[in-house]
């Protein structure tokens, strides 16, 4: 099939190269042509597994073409996908500006019937105004179908959550749309992965209620974690133990200092912000988007607790990007986190194996940057350990300790054992680790 992609962001990246990769020819397009030029040389702007070879062979067997020309590549297409950002306004919900520009755009150029699916994340009721937009712009008579197929994609492991993927949503009441939608995703099916026909305000609501709903267990334990702090009680057992329970999962059950990423903390907002207008009030939601920002105020306390007084303490900060396996620091917990040890008058020494390019774009020469983790840890007073990256739970802590002033742990992830690093004789604070072992 002739597919064309818009918007060669996080998604649209992912979608382009997985699509390509089930033999489809597929346009990717965006407006920024220094992007497309790039991506066309194999260059990818983002790091994600596997993402960088995929798009290279499936380039080089022509299967994968990136152009600034809109146009172009929706005259081509079948079926075109919307993956534009959707970035959060002021009061939380989502700027539509790009999807209704898009959305005019195509109905400019509409000749033959077309499949329009909103792959962004959108408001209830975008894909009912995608199909007003296109129907009032397009020359009268035009055939299309407009269809929500969410995406359920992780940054780290996004490929790999295209090409496997737990479930396909797909929103439309045309039967034509469900038989196109079918054969794009021709290989899924054969896969028999699981498919939800619906229609399009239910499709569009599950992407929203997916995250708010993992975003709710994570806040969740975060306070269970507060509470096993003060009855000596350890979050990290509890959550085991909650967890073998079928119905619960052991999954999105990981204390740590508040949920982060482009996704979870916009989403819940634009929840909130969907709800509002119909009158229902979502109670619980609002008090997970609350208790994770209290998260990231409290995470900041404990690091006060432990060391005393900031002021003029060299503090070494053991990631910044919002979780392990990307370099993105969009909503990171450890952004406000650095800034309010930077307030309290702290040296601040950071490393990140991936995001301190994009850091570096925020803090400029408020902090100090290392490659290397042990140069970081060097003459500090405290490390903190804001992501969960493999190789620091691989540091050597003996080599650790000798490098610090006063050897003070806070583990904000949970990645050591409590008695592990008291052996070694550090001052360690984890979250949640109340219970003596
Ligand atoms: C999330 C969802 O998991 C995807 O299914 C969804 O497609 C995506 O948003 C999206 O809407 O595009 P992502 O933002 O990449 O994916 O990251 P997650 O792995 O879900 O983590 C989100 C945040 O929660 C991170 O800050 C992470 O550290 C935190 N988290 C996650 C915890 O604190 N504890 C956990 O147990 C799990």
């Amino acid at each position: 099939m002739n597919i064309t992609i818009i918007g060669c962001g996080y998604v649209g990246l992912v979608t382009a190269a997985g699509l390509a990769e089930f033999g489809h020819l597929v346009t990717a397009v965006d407006i920024d042509r220094i992007k497309i030029d790039l991506l066309n040389k194999g260059k990818i702007p983002i790091y994600e597994a596997g993402l960088k070879e995929i798009v290279k062979s499936n380039l080089a067997e022509n299967r994968l073409v990136f152009t600034a020309d809109q146009k172009k590549g929706i005259k081509n297409a079948q079926v075109i996908f919307i993956a534009v950002g959707t970035p959060p306004q002021k009061d939380g919900s989502a700027d539509l500006s790009q999807v209704k520009a898009v959305a005019k755009e195509i109905a400019k150029n509409l000749d033959d019937y077309k499949v329009i699916v909103n792959k962004s994340t959108v408001p209830v009721g975008t894909g009912r105004l995608v199909q007003a937009i296109i129907s009032e712009n397009a020359v009268s008579g035009s055939d299309f179908d407009v269809v929500s197929n969410p995406e359920f994609l992780r940054e780290g492991t996004a490929l790999k959550d295209f090409l496997q993927p737990d479930r396909i949503v797909i929103g439309t009441q045309s039967l034509r749309g469900k038989t196109v939608m079918k054969a794009v995703y021709q290989k899924l099916e054969r896969d028999k992965v699981p498919f939800v026909f619906t229609n399009l305000e239910t499709a569009e609501l599950i992407k929203y209620g997916s995250n708010a709903f993992l975003a709710t267990k994570i806040a969740y334990i975060n306070e269970l974690a507060r509470l096993c702090e003060k009855v000596n009680a350890d979050v990290t057992i509890v959550a085991k133990g909650m967890g073998l329970d079928s119905r619960i999962g052991p999954k999105f059950l990981n204390v740590g200092p508040g949920y982060g990423g482009s996704c979870f903390p916009k989403d819940t907002k634009a929840l909130v912000e969907i709800a509002r207008p119909t009158g229902e009030r979502l109670s619980i939601v609002e008090a997970v988007v609350a208790a994770n920002e209290s998260q990231k105020k409290l995470m900041f306390q404990k690091i006060k607790q432990a060391v005393g007084s900031l002021k003029g303490k060299t503090i070494a900060v053991l990631g910044l990007a919002f979780k392990a396996d990307t370099d993105d620091i969009r909503e990171s917990p450890a952004i406000p986190i650095v800034k309010r040890l930077l307030n309290a008058k702290a040296v601040v020494k950071v490393n990140d194996p991936k995001a301190l390019t994009e850091a570096e774009k925020i803090f400029g020469n408020l902090v100090k940057y290392h490659d290397d983790i042990y140069e970081t840890l060097e003459g500090t007073d405290a490390v903190v350990i804001l992501t969960e990256w493999d190789i620091y739970r691989k540091l050597d802590l003996v080599k650790v300790k000798s490098l610090m002033n006063t050897p003070t742990l806070i583990d904000l992830r949970n990645i050591f054992t409590p008695n592990e690093l008291r052996k070694v004789g550090f001052l360690y604070e984890g979250v949640g680790r109340g219970a003596i072992e």
